[in-house]
C-alpha cells in the first residue's frame, strides 16, 4: 500500500437515541432522505472525492443490513468492506477499527448522517484529497454552533482553536463530519483518552493536527449546504431540501449509480443492469434516462 492512496471510512454507528422511536429497530443511516437511504449521501461524497475503497463501520446489530444494501460495492465500481464497532466509544475509534483496512493509506473519514451539497464541493474534495501531509477539515457557519465541534480563526484566517460542543462557542463555524488525514491519524487516535462523555473525540485528533501546525480548514461558503439529520425536524428538512432540488433540476443528488457511471467506473451495460433491478420506480427510470446523455 502506498502512503499516497486514499481509503474511505464511513462511520454509521451510534444508537440514534434522538430519533427514537424511529430508530429503535432500524439504524438511523438506513432511514430515507427523500428517495434514497441516508448512507447514500456520505457514500457518494466519498465517491466524488475519488475514493473507491470504503470501510463501513456500524454496530453488530445493524451491519448485516448495510451489507444487504451495499454488498461488496462492485456494482458501483467500489470495494466495500465492513467492520463492527461493538459499542459507541467515539468517532476517533473508527480510525483504530480501520487500521487493518487502511494498511498505511491516508484515511478520509465521513459520518454516515452528514449530507453535503454545493456547486464547488467536488473541487474542494479533490483539493483536500490531494494533500499528502496533515489534515483537512471542513467548516460551515451554523446558527447553533454549540451543538458541534467548533473551530475559531485568528486575524489571518488561520485556525486558532477547536473545541467539542463548547458552552460558549468562539465562532459560528461548526466542524462538519468529513475529515481528510495523513497516515499519522491512526497513531494520534491511539494516544487519546476518552472525554467526559466517555468517547474518544475526533475533535481531539483535529486538535493534535492544529497543535502541530498541520490542520487545514476549508470553509464551505453560504452557497453550500451541510445538513443535519439528528432530529425528526432536521431529517424532514433534509428530505424536503433534496426533493426541491431534484424535482427542479431533474437531477438526483447522491445517486451512486450515476456517479459511478459518470466517473467511468461502470459502463452503459452495467448501468442498464442496475436500472433493471429497480423496475417501475422513478429511480430506475432516471438511471435509464441517463444513458441518453453525455457522460461528463
Ligand atoms: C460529531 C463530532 C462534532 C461534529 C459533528 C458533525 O458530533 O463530535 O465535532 O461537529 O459530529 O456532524 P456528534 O454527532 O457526535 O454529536
Amino acid at each position: 500500500m502506498t502512503g499516497t492512496e486514499r481509503r474511505g471510512i464511513l462511520l454509521a454507528g451510534g444508537t440514534g437515541t434522538r430519533l427514537h422511536p424511529i430508530t429503535q429497530a432500524v439504524s438511523k443511516q438506513l432511514l430515507p432522505v427523500f428517495d434514497k437511504p441516508m448512507i447514500y449521501y456520505p457514500l457518494t461524497t466519498l465517491m466524488l472525492a475519488g475514493v473507491r475503497d470504503v470501510l463501513v463501520i456500524s454496530t453488530p446489530h445493524d451491519l448485516p443490513l448495510f451489507r444487504r444494501l451495499l454488498a461488496d460495492g462492485r456494482q458501483w465500481g467500489l470495494r466495500i468492506e465492513y467492520a463492527e464497532q461493538a459499542e459507541p466509544k467515539g468517532i476517533a475509534q473508527a480510525l483504530l477499527i480501520a487500521e487493518w483496512f487502511l494498511q498505511g493509506a491516508r484515511p478520509v473519514l465521513i459520518l454516515g448522517d452528514n449530507l453535503f451539497y454545493g456547486g464547488n464541493l467536488t473541487g474542494a474534495l479533490a483539493a483536500a484529497s490531494a494533500r499528502n501531509d496533515g489534515a483537512t477539515i471542513f467548516a460551515h457557519r451554523v446558527r447553533n454552533a454549540a451543538e458541534y465541534g467548533v473551530v475559531a480563526f485568528d486575524s489571518h484566517g488561520n485556525p486558532a482553536s477547536i473545541e467539542e460542543k463548547p458552552a460558549v462557542p468562539k465562532s459560528q463555524y461548526a466542524v462538519t463530519g468529513l475529515y481528510f488525514y495523513d497516515s499519522r491519524a491512526v497513531e494520534i487516535a491511539r494516544t487519546l483518552k476518552p472525554s467526559a462523555r466517555g468517547e474518544v473525540e475526533i475533535t481531539d485528533v483535529n486538535r493534535a493536527y492544529l497543535d502541530r501546525g498541520s490542520l487545514g480548514v476549508q470553509l464551505l461558503g453560504r452557497g453550500a449546504a451541510w445538513l443535519d439529520t439528528g432530529t425528526p425536524e432536521s431529517l424532514l428538512q433534509a428530505a424536503q431540501f433534496v426533493q426541491t432540488i431534484e424535482e427542479r433540476q431533474g437531477l438526483k443528488i447522491a445517486c451512486p449509480e450515476e456517479i459511478a457511471w459518470r466517473n467511468g467506473w461502470i459502463d452503459d451495460a452495467q448501468l442498464t443492469r442496475l436500472a433493471e433491478l429497480l423496475p417501475k420506480t422513478a429511480y430506475g427510470r432516471y438511471l435509464l434516462d441517463l444513458l441518453g446523455e453525455a457522460r461528463s
